[in-house]
């Protein structure tokens, strides 16, 4: 429908009403003419009001310009408020946005719902893990429904930056090193939060951040220097962002690095030429925090620099710097920026806000009611968690079957993490007001046990020995104590046990934002322990918490059974001892490459070739690509997971060496369940274009399928590969296959694969 002279009346009258919401849901079925009508009648100061995104108080992580929020509604300032927790605060700044401003335009409201609102979900690495894109849409679903049962509307989720160095603390927000996974993981995660339509207020708009190549930080060190090449950002780091804009993710957040010398907030070339011009992105840009401001410490120039700069990229709106509110009126009448400018970014705002449903009924995600909050941690979503979190465990090894334990084991659970409730969820989980009820190891062990008195606990050491480290990681949430009494409970405890596990790891500030480590090893109180417990030649089962690989030389090589537990979120305790009495196995496989030593980092996978590859056999190689020190092998690779099983793997058939043009053949691999229980294997393939004008990775997963067996069973695992499957940008950044040789890999993880070759005509 036409937005007619009728519609435009109808506008007006609400106007005048000040009620503008109410009446226009007879008038949103043309929606850019109602859109258009309605930025006609706003002022310069209410535009830039809609481009402003100040500061949530509920949690604030770095520079920001303060306002007195509610006044700024009032007056039209405020697009949108994030990071509020809470339906009734939310409630009340949307009744004074939509009852109490001039235009009555109703807000966004942002939150970092990053894997969980009040039921937390383990962290995104973790999720990751699973292989599982199933279970990541429903967990962004879950955690959609919470969030708007809280009052949000629009989550900064999901994270896709690819990330190739452990150090990087931000690793665990994403979803590890492979474009091809993390793909398909970005679109899951924009299936679940936005549901089919936005304005089911049971939905809300993902935005996918931060772009771009955020995770190639140089030396893993936060906030720093990105420099890369355009083809290499085509090739390796793109990917994921992409495919979050094919499913029709409806915001994105600029990086705060630099792109090409120029700020990614303040990069045409980037959100204008590859984003909007490129992919078709229509949806807003919203800055990450005060980047528009940290222009000026990089050298671009202050707040009005950085503003022109933004908004003349393709910038919508500014979180916490207030410089388009307080600097684009000057720009403006400079000529600096246009009018035109400033209302196309308003248009994106307003679009999304009409997409959400916003304008037929702003309180439609404000419901205070029981029912509503019934939603929040309900014993449904926190069965879900459990169910999931159990699939993102990782088991690095398990020798002699270890696990699973007996549930009449006499156990000796030692460790800082073994009963931290307020540690389970790991980092961006600041929206959860529950961590007192989430579970431990202890909880869940006891609960799990044939009689809970089997459980005997003892911390047995801090974190770090320095007290200073500690709280700094810590923020005193997990209590100090003397260092040799507590060890001594440890070896008291483990004395009379049959088996010990050891909890330990990284406490959960060691991982996120702002997180970034020079040392990979187990911090050195808890080293202590854990040599101690191996001392007592007793089993001992290390279940690791962590946000990022780690280098665990001494643990692979002394502790019978590893498993790697990430932050498994408010259930983790529950779904641990799922885990470990075996009532579940373990099935997650590794998305990010562990080291051997910190001194590999960057190590990932996917690389591409040296002109020197080192053999690897054990020997320093002189002249070759290595170390002297170490090898170059890392000490468990991509795609490496043990479950409670085995599989073993046919030879793998081709149903052709040569792959027509424009045809496509198929590879076929029959797996078996070699043990005595049920299991689930990830078969992986993976290709390497052999000889190409351009090189090309040593090995780059393609497909993969989750396979899950009984003792004895097998399946064919067919794979269809294309010509979609051999190509890669070029130096023009056109996306290109070329013919000729490639090599197929397929197997369990990257490096245990049977190697096949094909010819592309
Ligand atoms: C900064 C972080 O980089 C980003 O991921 C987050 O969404 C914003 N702050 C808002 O909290």
């Amino acid at each position: 429908m036409i937005f007619n002279s009728v519609n435009k009346v109808v506008l007006s009258v609400s106007l005048l009403s000040g009620l503008l919401w109410q009446a226009s849901a007879a008038t949103i079925s043309d929606r850019s003419a109602f859109v258009d009508s309605l930025i006609g009648c706003m002022t310069l100061e209410e535009k830039l009001g809609q481009l402003n995104l100040p500061a949530g108080h509920d949690i604030v992580t770095g520079n920001v310009q303060n306002g007195d929020t509610k006044e700024m509604i009032r007056r039209g300032q405020v697009g949108g408020v994030f990071n509020i927790k809470g339906v009734g605060k939310v409630k009340e700044l949307q009744r004074i946005a939509v009852e109490e401003s001039r235009l009555g335009i109703p807000l966004l409201v942002g939150a970092d719902v990053i894997h969980g609102y009040e039921t937390i979900f383990p962290i995104p690495l973790a999720l990751s893990c699973s292989w599982d894109t199933t279970l990541v849409e429903n967990v962004a679903r879950i955690s959609a429904i919470e969030a708007a049962a809280g009052g949000v509307n629009w989550t900064f989720s999901p994270m896709v930056d690819i990330a190739h160095d452990a150090r990087w603390g931000r690793i665990a927000e994403g979803n590890g090193e492979d474009p091809y996974l993390g793909s398909l993981m970005a679109k899951a995660y924009v299936r679940g939060y936005q549901g089919g339509a936005l304005d089911n207020p049971e939905n809300i708009m993902a935005c996918v951040k931060h772009f771009a190549c955020y995770g190639a930080t140089e030396s893993g060190r936060d906030y720093n220097v990105v420099d890369m090449s355009r083809w290499n950002m085509f090739n390796a780091y793109f990917a994921p962002y992409k495919a979050a804009v094919d499913a029709g993710v409806g915001s994105l957040m600029p990086s705060f690095n630099i792109i090409d010398g120029v700020p990614a907030t303040g990069n045409r070339w980037l959100l204008t030429d590859v984003l909007r011009n490129r992919w078709g992105f229509k949806g807003l840009i919203v800055t990450d925090y005060y980047s528009i401001g940290e222009m000026n410490a990089l050298g671009i120039g202050p707040r009005r620099t950085g503003a022109v700069l933004a908004l003349r990229a393709g910038v919508d709106m500014d979180m916490v710097s207030h410089a388009y509110l307080e600097r684009l009126k000057g720009a403006l009448e400079d000529g600096e920026v246009t009018m035109d400018m400033i209302d196309n970014a308003v248009r994106r705002i307003l679009n999304a806000k009409v997409s959400l449903g916003l304008f037929e009924d702003p309180y439609s995600r404000c419901d205070v009611s029981d029912a509503s909050s019934g939603k929040l941690f309900s014993a449904e979503h926190r069965k879900v968690a459990r169910d999931v979190a159990a699939k993102t465990f990782v088991l690095m090894k398990n020798d002699n079957s270890l696990l699973p334990l007996k549930k009449n084991a006499k156990i000796a659970l030692v460790g800082p993490m073994a009963h931290a409730r307020n540690q389970m969820a790991g980092t961006w989980s600041f929206t959860s007001s529950t961590k007192d009820r989430h579970r431990s190891v202890l909880d869940g062990l006891r609960d799990a046990a044939t009689d809970s008195n089997l459980i005997v606990y003892a911390q047995g050491c801090n974190i770090y020995f320095d007290e200073k480290k500690q709280n700094a990681v810590c923020k005193g949430l997990i209590p100090r104590g003397d260092d040799k009494a507590m060890l001594a409970d440890a070896l008291a405890a483990a004395a009379d046990a049959d088996v010990i596990v050891a909890c330990l790891g990284e406490s959960a500030d060691m991982s996120g934002e702002s997180a970034c480590r020079t040392d990979l090893n187990m911090p050195d109180a808890q080293k202590q322990l854990l040599e101690a417990m191996v001392a007592t030649g007793k089993p001992v089962v290390l279940l690791l918490f962590g946000g990022r690989p780690v280098s665990l030389c001494w643990e692979k090589e002394y502790v019978p059974a590893i498993l790697n537990v990430w932050y498994g979120g408010s259930e983790a305790g529950d779904a641990i001892a799922d885990v470990l009495y075996g009532d579940k196995a373990p099935q997650g496989r590794l998305t990010t490459t562990f080291p051997r030593t910190v001194g590999q980092m960057p190590l990932y996978y996917n690389h591409l070739p040296t002109s020197r590859p080192d053999p690897e056999d054990d020997v320093f190689n002189l002249y070759q690509s290595n170390w002297i020190d170490e090898r170059t092998s890392p000490l468990y690779p991509f795609g490496y997971g043990l479950t409670y099983t085995t599989f073993s793997y046919d030879p793998v058939k081709l149903s052709s060496d040569k792959m027509p043009k424009g045809g496509a053949i198929e590879a076929t691999v029959k797996v078996t369940n070699t043990g005595k229980r049920g299991g689930t294997e990830v078969v992986q393939l993976y290709l390497r274009d052999r000889y190409a004008s351009f090189c090309r990775p040593v090995q780059e997963l393609k497909h993969f399928s989750r396979v899950t067996l009984k003792p004895g069973e097998s399946r064919d695992v067919t794979f269809l590969l294309t010509e979609e499957d051999l190509k890669f940008y070029n130096a023009d950044l056109e996306y290109v296959y070329e013919p000729g040789e490639f090599q197929l890999m397929i197997g369990p993880d990257c490096q245990r694969v049977e190697t096949l070759t094909f010819t592309a005509e």
